[in-house]
């Protein structure tokens, strides 16, 4: 069955591999590559185009700009009359700034926030209507195991207790929580991949043991690509099993 599916932030990382996994796995597929750089998708685009993933488009989406969400929606709009898919990937966890909650940087606080919690409202909310239009749709929202209140209570002192990435982390998943009990007919999921080695952490320099980001990616695909009776406003961790927020 064709189905169309768009990945925010996939030029690199785990959003890159899915989109590689997902276009692999039918040609029927339609997935949309996107970046806030045109430059970097385009060139992600080409080398998926090379490896036979010609289904694989591009579109220029920076989830702090609306006016690049309005037009990504536009071009999906007119091209496929539909979206199927909304895989919330995009974002950063800001490492390289001061997160320790006692001397925290405030600015490091209101930028993790604008991309990870107000990119995300922001792109969820103007492809819903797109969304609504598709076949059983699904929204992934990608999450982290440091969104988890649950898991962060039994933690000691450490540097995983990250104010800015933690905080926003897990405000988007109380979106997910809110959005999946509204009457939308899109299923909504918060999945966190674990630990995985990218961009985002220095490809692991932080430490402890990880996944490949194509591991990562496997790990999501199946929660992107949710049958009709699939689970909707749960919080999956990087192990398949439902967790606690
Ligand atoms: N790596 C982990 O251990 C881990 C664990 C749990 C959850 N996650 C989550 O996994 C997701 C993907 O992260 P990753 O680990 O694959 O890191 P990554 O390799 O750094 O990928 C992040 C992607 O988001 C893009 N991005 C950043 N700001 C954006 C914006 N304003 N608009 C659109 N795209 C933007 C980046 O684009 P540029 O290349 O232009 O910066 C990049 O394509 C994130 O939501 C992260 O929180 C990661």
């Amino acid at each position: 069955m064709s189905r169309v599916i768009l990945v925010t932030g996939s030029n690199a990382g785990i959003g890159y591999h899915m989109v590689q996994q997902i276009a692999a796995k039918d040609k029927d597929y339609v997935v949309y590559l996107s970046a806030r750089s045109e430059e970097k998708g385009k060139e992600a685009t080409a080398t998926l185009a090379k490896e036979g993933l010609t289904n694989v488009k591009f579109v220029l989406l920076d989830v702090t700009d609306p006016k690049t969400i309005a037009s990504a929606k536009e071009t999906i709009e007119q091209a496929e009359g539909k979206l199927d898919v909304l895989v919330n990937n995009a974002g950063n966890g800001f490492f390289d700034r001061e997160q320790d909650p006692r001397i925290a940087d405030i600015d490091a606080i209101r930028e993790a926030f604008e991309l990870n919690l107000i990119g995300l409202i922001q792109t969820t909310t103007a492809f819903l209507p797109l969304l609504r239009k598709g076949e059983h749709p699904v929204i992934l929202n990608v999450s982290t195991d440091m969104a988890s209140q649950d898991y962060l209570v039994n933690l000691p002192a450490c540097r995983l207790h990250c104010v800015a990435y933690n905080t926003s982390k897990a405000a988007a998943n109380s979106y997910t929580i809110s959005l999946s009990k509204m009457e939308t007919g899109v299923k909504v999921n918060s999945v966190t991949p674990g630990y995985t080695a990218t961009k985002l952490n220095g490809f692991g320099k932080y430490g402890g043991g990880f996944r490949t980001a194509e591991d990562g990616a496997a790990m999501l695909v199946p929660w992107a690509l949710l049958d009709k009776d699939g689970p909707t406003g749960k919080f999956i961790w990087f192990d398949g099993t439902e967790h606690a927020w």
